[in-house]
């Protein structure tokens, strides 16, 4: 359910050559101020801020995308850190992901072992749980 965040962007730490930016810059510059400091409350951010670290893929809600979720759901994730840490993770991939090279139905691991699903829609990509 809560995968099911729509209007995510795929933000991969190997854009290097396109955008020198961490993925914390990019996701400050852009003003994604629920998911920065969700990630910062959970301490991902600093997996998310070196540029040195290993090749990850954020699918990233837009503040847009949190504000739909319901008032209970919200007052939990801003509650348990256990629980917001593993939401987070469920927006994580081990790899770079390219939306160009996305098909329909394509399957990636989470960084929490679970799956998540890829559909390709005439404007964009977006993934479902
Ligand atoms: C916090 O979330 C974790 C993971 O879902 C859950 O196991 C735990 O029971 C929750 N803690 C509280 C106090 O609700």
């Amino acid at each position: 359910m809560l995968r099911l965040l729509l209007l995510a962007v795929a933000l991969t730490s190997a854009t290097g050559q396109l955008d020198s930016r961490t993925i914390m810059q990019y996701l400050q510059d852009e003003n994604m101020n629920t998911l920065t400091a969700y990630l910062t409350a959970t301490g991902l951010d600093k997996l998310l801020a070196d540029p040195g670290s290993t090749a990850v893929t954020l699918f990233a809600p837009t503040d847009q995308a949190w504000n739909k979720l319901p008032s209970n759901i919200v007052f939990s994730l801003s509650t348990n850190t256990t629980l917001l840490k593993k939401v987070l993770m469920d927006h994580v991939v081990n790899q770079v992901v390219l939306s160009q090279y996305v098909r329909d139905q394509d399957a990636k691991t989470n960084l929490n072992g679970g799956a998540m699903v890829f559909r390709v829609y005439p404007n964009g990509v977006r993934y479902v749980g």
